[in-house]
């Protein structure tokens, strides 16, 4: 969700309806023709009762570069989270919320200088670094700066490594780096990790926790009594994941090293908070059958309208694997081998190489479940397709929970369940003014005497009023 995309929306959502009825609502209209995302505002409420029943010490700082989508950001703004930004537009972004720049932290080792003057200009004062450089960038641009040393410590299977890029060795490196940083009279309030994103080896964090404490332990020889722990990201988000074998290691290694609670925890979960609040809807727009030479099989190759130019950049990016699921399967669908493709030109824009669905047509949904990682922030336009816009949806309970938060008016209410601007440039065969009433719709403005009525009210704009 582009912050100033007009036609962001919230459905509330009363007992009969939940993201799936709201894709059928719209796929099923009839006037939608481009790919959409609904996101689940309670699914992020959710994850933020998990993570506090299980990680009741870590205070987690949303890793904004994630998914930045407004009411991402609101919501878990409102929740209380922390945010870690990595340049000057993300902490703009957090800022412009009302956010403390005491809830920020910095967390790109390497940073443009003009960004460090920025943060220094906002009063986002804590930062993580792994180099030199980076230190005397610090010393004469914001030499007032709280610096937080990131040492690697990789898990051995991770979706996405990054120790390739930061994270100084923490028994070569660590040492010279802040013996300088005393030297430059700068101070390092504490340790900062990043294990890799998508993490699938639990126990690395015992290692890096122990890692941390043996720096926290040499800054104290240097005269340094640090006071911050950050444990960084590597939280499986999908449906169906869970955080609790890595919250029991990580518990049981505060318990270890970290005893003294004076010790702040923190954390920089991404996907965790969001991947499973985005469903991802597309439609199948063209179709081709490759009959194999002696005519006994059949391949079919389905092009949807998001690819690895929009949406599916994460196929390439994060090492995603995504899973289709036809939106209507007929009764006795034959199934084939399929492949599904995007929209652009090009070859490479392949969604998925080859799974068993069952026959369908054009004018189908197919769609993919926990798309809200590193999906929207990179999306292009490219060859013309636009991106994917989103329809947020929340429970009646959760919407009381924001009404008041957001920053909507009645100005921003639309009637209907598809807004008029969904029909522009489509090729639509039925007649809309009929689907159009026979959507399940009755509006009440959301006065703050109001009662929600009916499942669907929908909001257009407040994104571009909030811009
Ligand atoms: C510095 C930093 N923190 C946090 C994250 C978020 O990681 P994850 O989405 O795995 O929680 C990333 C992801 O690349 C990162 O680079």
């Amino acid at each position: 969700m582009r912050i100033n995309n007009s036609n962001d929306r919230v459905h509330v959502l009363d007992a009969h309806a939940n993201v799936w009825t709201v894709i059928t609502d719209i796929a099923d209209s009839g006037v939608q023709e481009e790919a959409f995302y609904v996101c689940d505002l309670g699914d992020i409420v959710r994850k933020h009762e998990t993570w506090k029943a299980f990680l009741p010490r870590v205070q987690p700082y949303y890793a904004v570069k994630c998914n930045d989508s407004l009411a991402v950001l609101e919501v878990l703004a409102a929740l209380g989270t922390g945010f870690d930004c990595a340049s000057k537009g993300e902490i703009n972004k957090i800022l412009d919320l009302g956010v403390s720049p005491n809830r920020v932290i910095f967390a790109n080792p390497a940073k443009p200088s003009s960004h460090i003057r920025h943060a220094a200009a906002t009063g986002v004062s804590t930062m993580t670094f792994d180099n030199e450089t980076e230190l005397h960038k610090v010393k004469s641009l914001y030499p007032d700066a709280k610096m937080v040393i990131r040492i690697r410590c990789d898990a051995t299977d991770a979706q996405c490594p990054l120790g390739m890029k930061f994270g100084c060795d923490p028994i070569s490196d660590a040492p010279r780096l802040l013996r300088l940083a005393r030297t430059l009279d700068i101070d390092v309030v504490g340790v900062s990790f990043h294990v890799g994103s998508g993490c699938r080896e639990p126990l690395v964090f015992n290692r890096a926790i122990a890692s941390a404490k043996d720096v926290f332990d040499y800054g104290i020889t240097l005269g340094y009594n640090f006071e911050l722990l950050d444990i960084g990201g590597g939280f499986p988000g999908d449906h169906g994941s869970s955080i609790s074998e890595i919250a029991r290691v990580i518990n049981s290694a505060l318990e270890d090293y970290f005893p003294d609670a004076a010790v702040q925890v923190i954390a920089e979960p991404g996907r965790f908070y969001v991947s499973s609040a985005y469903t991802l809807a597309c439609s199948i727009h063209s179709f081709r059958d490759v009959i194999s030479n002696d005519e006994t099989t059949k391949h079919r190759m389905y092009y949807i309208n998001d690819g690895v130019y929009g949406s599916f950049n994460c196929i390439l990016y994060d090492h995603q694997h995504v899973v289709p699921q036809p939106l209507h399967e007929l009764a006795g669908s034959k199934y084939y081998s399929s492949s599904i493709w995007g929209p652009t030109c090009d070859g490479l824009d392949q969604v998925v190489e080859d799974v068993l669905l069952p026959e369908m047509r054009i004018g189908d949904w197919i769609v993919f479940e926990n798309m809200g990682a590193y999906t929207l922030p990179v999306a292009s336009a490219f060859n013309g397709f636009p991106i994917a816009q989103v329809h947020v949806a929340a429970e009646e309970n959760i919407w009381d929970l924001f009404k008041d938060i957001l920053p909507l008016t009645e100005e921003h209410l639309i009637m209907g369940n598809v807004s008029p601007n969904l029909k522009m440039d489509l090729d639509i065969s039925r007649d809309e003014s009929s689907i159009i009433q026979h959507l399940p719709i009755r509006m009440q403005v959301p006065k703050s005497d109001s009662i929600v009525e009916e499942h669907v009210l929908e909001y257009v704009g407040y994104m571009q009023e909030n811009n």
